[in-house]
């Protein structure tokens, strides 16, 4: 896609982070803004940064992981304004560092109806609509953990594992279509994902160790990689260092990937 310019773009979890940044940067490119989160509050300072720069915005407070509010949700979409021409997946959250064995099984199961079947509903609400406009982008944000699967965080990796399994077998599907299927990849991008982690109080001095030793992107940078991908009609989008260099380990040493970041994790862990 060329050009962003008097194109729809529908963000989920745009109250926040990398959300609340695709928001801005696609305004400041002269897109409408429709975004949503369970979030009202958050969401109304999205909507007035948005509105600040210039843009036409409408919010929606939604729950991606309840299907029967994206499907009504999609349909006031379409009534309203006929169609969009960009779908943004990117609600989501994460447990924090649980092992297997102590995850209760809830929360595996929260977490894969947000991480997950918020991006199948979406998708599935929008697509015909999106099969209708001359081009069209679906945009499913899945993680460095949808590249490399690493100890502690299964439930996680296993949601954005999916979401990479899903944007690039749909990428195939939608080969001779209109509709472009990007999967995004992020490192560590410093938003507020590790706070609002389930199992964080328990982990916040080692949230901050890492922190230090691997420095975290900023959230309006990693939008505008994303927006970057999108005019080079680039589909896999890594970002940060950390993505790149897991995205490698894990092409070049499918299995021998987990002791070298065992070891690299066990290190930042100790110091
Ligand atoms: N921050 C990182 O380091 C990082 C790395 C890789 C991938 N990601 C992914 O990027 C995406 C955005 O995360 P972020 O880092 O900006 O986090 P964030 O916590 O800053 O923002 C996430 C937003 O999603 C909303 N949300 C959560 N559950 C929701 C639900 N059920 N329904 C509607 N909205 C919901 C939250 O209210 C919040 O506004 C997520 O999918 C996350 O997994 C983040």
């Amino acid at each position: 896609m060329k050009s962003f310019k008097n194109k729809i773009a529908v963000i989920t979890g745009a109250g926040s982070g990398i959300g609340q940044a695709l928001a801005t940067e696609l305004a400041k490119k002269g897109a409408t803004l429709i975004i949503s989160d369970k979030n009202a509050d958050t969401l109304s300072v999205t909507e007035n940064l948005v509105q600040k720069i210039g843009a036409d915005c409408y919010t929606y407070v939604v729950d991606v992981s309840v299907e029967k509010e994206i499907t009504d949700f999609a349909s006031k979409i379409i009534k309203k304004f006929h169609h969009i021409d960009l779908l943004f997946n990117n609600a989501g959250f994460a447990l924090g560092k649980i092992s297997l064995k102590d995850v209760k099984m809830d929360d595996f199961r929260k977490i894969m109806d947000v991480n997950v079947y918020g991006v199948v509903y979406h998708t599935k609400a929008f697509l015909n609509s999106l099969l209708e406009r001359p081009e069209a982008v679906i945009v499913n944000i899945s993680s460095l953990f949808g590249l490399v699967g690493v100890a502690d965080q299964v439930p996680y990796c296993t949601t954005k594992f999916a979401v990479r399994g899903f944007t690039e077998s749909l990428r195939m599907e939608l080969m001779d279509t209109n509709v472009e299927v990007y999967c995004v990849h992020p490192g560590g991008i410093n938003t507020n994902i590790y706070k609002n982690a389930i199992h964080y109080e328990k982990n916040a001095s080692l949230d901050a160790k890492f922190q230090k030793a691997l420095e975290r992107t900023s959230p309006e940078q990693a939008a505008k990689v994303i927006l970057k991908h999108i005019e080079q009609k680039d589909e896999k989008v890594l970002i940060g260092i950390d993505a790149i260099l897991g995205d490698r380990l894990a092409r070049t040493m499918p299995v021998g990937y987990s002791k070298i970041i065992k070891r690299m994790s066990d290190y930042i862990t100790k110091n």
